[in-house]
């Protein structure tokens, strides 16, 4: 069985490639999926993308969970590095992968240019030479996106992660094979992850990131949507293809979208846009013009600087004034006793982008319930002087279908696919017949 997997995975990667030579092959696929799960079992809300890989000796597939990073500068995850990959010295049930050496270009490009952004993190030092080997490896920092403290891993080639293609509507029969390089970190880096994730699935716009290692058509769009469920997946896409979630098998999702632009910012390989207004029940909140605003799937909730969290939040009071107040849960500011409704509705949060085009924020990412009797708004108060300004969080993506368009650097939002009657965990991953 995973003998033809793999066949098929060669094929199709093959097929990958020819693709650019010879212009006039059209694939059967127009995407490549990957399902989203959402993960509650630590301290915030965190997404992994289940990604199929493969241990040294080639007998066995495994499936690994990735937490989604759009602002990491590389993938890393839980392997070993091995250089004599024909001895068969590759520990059982192990990831193992060939070393980069620090003498090796790449090794000083991404210690240079494509590290995490990390002022507190001891400098990294050459590596320890492996026995046998005779090379220094290439220690790279690595911050744990849930604690935030700095670690290490080690470079390493040709990571094999196996996806699912698709045609927008289903999974075809075919696989896609991705190569990246890595860095291998040992599973202590991994014990404050959620459960069964060993890695970091770098979605950014480092040459170090995902995309980078897809072919042409496919690296061009990337397109994202977080579950806020446990029971059924989300999904992440790659490729420039029509979109289509159940019960609407006939609607491509791309029609929901409106479009802003996606804005360079020094320092990061994430992914920004500017905000100009802030409205809420047709009041606009002061920005004093466009406000660069991180988009963050690390990030629980949206975060913004306190002069304009407080104006938000008195807003928002003003215009709620009909429902209880309750005691604020860390680390809400403004809550609602919710003891005598089942659920409460609210006005939208508008964000206004590029040329008054609205990203709505409707009850459902607005207010988190936090106990039975009390729910509250779920943006958060980032400090007086937080750069950027908003970071908008992944309560605020749940539900809502996103599109990244690398090559025309702009992105795409549906607002809460709720009003649209599906969601996020309503994408068909039964296979196409
Ligand atoms: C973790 O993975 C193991 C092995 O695949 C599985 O049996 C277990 O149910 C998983 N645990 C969770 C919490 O997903
Ligand atoms: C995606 O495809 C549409 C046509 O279906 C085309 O207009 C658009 O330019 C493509 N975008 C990219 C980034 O290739
Ligand atoms: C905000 O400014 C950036 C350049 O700094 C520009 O690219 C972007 O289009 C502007 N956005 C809006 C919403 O005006
Ligand atoms: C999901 O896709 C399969 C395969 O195309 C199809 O047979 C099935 O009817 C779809 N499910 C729904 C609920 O439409």
């Amino acid at each position: 069985m995973s003998f033809i997997i793999q066949l098929i995975v060669i094929v199709v990667a093959f097929i990958s490639h020819a693709n650019e030579a010879i212009a006039q092959f059209i694939p059967p696929y127009t995407s490549i999926v990957v399902p989203v799960s959402k993960h509650i079992d630590v301290a915030k809300p965190l997404y992994s993308a289940k990604i199929l890989t493969v241990y040294e000796d080639y007998t066995q597939y495994v499936r690994l969970n990735f937490l989604i990073d759009i602002d990491a500068p590389f993938i890393w995850h839980e392997c070993t590095l091995q250089w004599n990959t024909y001895r068969g010295s590759c520990p059982a049930n192990t990831l193992c992968n060939y070393p980069i050496s620090c003498e090796e270009y790449q090794c000083e490009d991404l210690r240079t240019t494509y590290s995490y952004d990390n002022p507190s993190c001891p400098p990294v030092n050459k590596g320890p030479t492996l026995p046998g080997w005779g090379y220094c490896t290439c220690p790279v920092k690595v911050v744990n996106p849930v604690t935030g403290s700095c670690g290490q891993a080690l470079l390493s080639y040709d990571h094999e992660y196996t996806v699912s293609t698709s045609n927008g509507r289903n999974v075809l029969s075919g696989l896609y094979g991705a190569y990246p390089n890595a860095a291998c970190a040992p599973s202590s880096s991994f014990e404050s992850f959620p459960t069964n994730v060993t890695g970091i699935m770098a979605l950014s716009t480092s040459p170090y990131a995902l995309p980078t290692y897809l072919n042409g058509p496919l690296k061009s769009i990337m397109a994202l949507c977080l579950p806020s469920t446990l029971s059924a997946p989300g999904v992440l896409f790659y490729g420039n293809s029509s979109y289509y979630l159940l019960p609407q098998s006939d609607i491509d999702i791309r029609s929901f979208l409106s479009y802003t632009s996606l804005i360079k910012h020094p320092n990061s390989f994430g992914y920004f846009i500017g905000v100009n207004a802030i409205v809420i029940k047709k009041r606009s909140i002061d920005l004093f013009g466009n406000t660069t605003t991180k988009l963050s799937t690390i990030d629980p909730y949206t975060t913004l600087r306190t002069d304009i969290y407080n104006q938000v939040v008195r807003r928002f009071s003003s215009v709620t004034k009909r429902i209880l107040p309750a005691k604020p849960v860390a680390p809400f500011g403004l809550c609602f006793d919710t003891s005598t409704k089942a659920s409460i509705k609210v006005p939208d949060i508008d964000l206004v982008v590029e040329d008054g085009k609205k990203w709505s924020i409707s009850t459902a990412n607005s207010i988190k319930q936090m106990t039975e009797d009390v729910a509250c708004l779920a943006f958060v108060d980032g400090g007086a002087t937080s750069e950027p300004a908003i970071v908008i969080g992944t309560y605020q993506f749940e539900d809502n279908f996103l599109v990244f368009d690398l090559e025309k650097s702009t992105f795409g939002f549906s607002s809460s696919l709720l009003r649209k009657k599906t969601s996020c965990a309503n994408f068909n991953f039964t296979m196409a017949s």
